[in-house]
């Protein structure tokens, strides 16, 4: 009689990385299945392009290869992770894409929702913290830094989240919130929160967003300035208190008395504290 087969730590979980093995690769015959040598051929391209942002606009990517890049770059590694989920997507391949973008949240801290359309050559720098929602959608050239934000403002369905164009560029921490239009060329301050929609080659800063340059000119008019708009009130008041004044100085002169001293009109100033109105 044979002796029974000698249970080795390698034995015991043979069947175990097997199964595990079988599914992987089976999983990506799937995947690969349902995108097609097209889809796959089309992916290579863009990474390529994004690889090529990343070396255009990060100073410290210049001097790195292409492999160092796509190993250690977030910014690529999440775009890489977003095509696939998105091509997927495109393919109603169910919960693979939603769980590739998950993975790719926990590596790179970028959050792409696998529905939002992603132009060519966009370049994330750093990563961390940036979201993009799933009606978002980024033209061709677009540069995010870290902590920036494309989403809704509550709870509406349908398209909730902005449009962003070709080459804007979106500083660290801005919060861009609705379906609004962020023109071609446009750059977002950092920190910004921008309700409104965007002209093109534009600078917006501030919360809430404003331009404060358009083509790069200072914009002109009450409606571009936020904070030196006119006062119609305190206007109609100086003109009363000076006409005032010019009679009482002319009643003086007929009179014969001194006129004594002009009313003053102080400038309004802004009210500090508590708003009045609140509840
Ligand atoms: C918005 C930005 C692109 C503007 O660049 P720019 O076109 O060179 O414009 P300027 O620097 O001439 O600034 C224009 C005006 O906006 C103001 N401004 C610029 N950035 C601002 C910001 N983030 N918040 C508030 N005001 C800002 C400037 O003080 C200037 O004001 P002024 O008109 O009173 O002089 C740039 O300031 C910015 O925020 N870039 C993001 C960079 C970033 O996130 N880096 C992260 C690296 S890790």
């Amino acid at each position: 009689m044979r002796p029974p087969p000698r249970t080795t730590a390698r034995s015991a979980i043979q069947p175990f990385i097997s199964r595990r093995a079988f599914g992987a690769v089976a999983g990506a015959r799937y995947a690969f299945f349902m995108l097609g040598i097209g889809t796959v051929a089309r992916m290579a391209k863009e990474l390529r392009r994004d690889v090529a942002a990343a070396r255009d606009r990060d100073p410290a990517a210049r001097a790195v290869g292409p492999v160092e890049l796509v190993a250690t770059w977030p910014g690529i590694q999440a775009l890489l992770a977003h095509r696939v989920a998105h091509a997927l997507q495109a393919a109603d391949v169910a919960l693979i894409p939603r769980a590739i973008a998950l993975v790719s949240r926990g590596f790179t801290g970028i959050e792409i929702h696998p529905a939002a359309k992603i132009g060519k050559g966009l370049f994330i720098d750093h990563g961390s913290g940036v979201v993009i929602g799933e009606t978002a959608e980024i033209g061709d050239d677009v540069t995010l830094y870290q902590g920036v934000t494309l989403g809704g403002t509550g709870f509406a369905t349908g398209k909730r989240h902005p449009t962003v164009q070709d080459n804007v560029t979106i500083g660290s921490g801005a919060k861009l919130l609705g379906p609004i239009t962020i023109g071609h060329g446009a750059k977002i301050g950092a920190n910004s929160v921008v309700i409104t929609d965007v002209p093109p080659n534009s600078t917006v800063v501030g919360n809430p967003g404003h331009p404060v340059r358009v083509d790069g000119r200072r914009p002109e008019g009450p409606d571009a300035d936020w904070i030196h708009l006119p006062d119609p009130i305190a206007e109609a008041i100086q003109g009363l208190a000076s006409r005032i004044g010019a009679l009482e100085r002319a009643v003086a002169e007929l009179s014969g008395e001194d006129a004594g001293p002009v009313a003053e009109v102080r400038p309004l100033r802004t009210v500090k504290g508590p708003n009045p109105a609140g509840g």
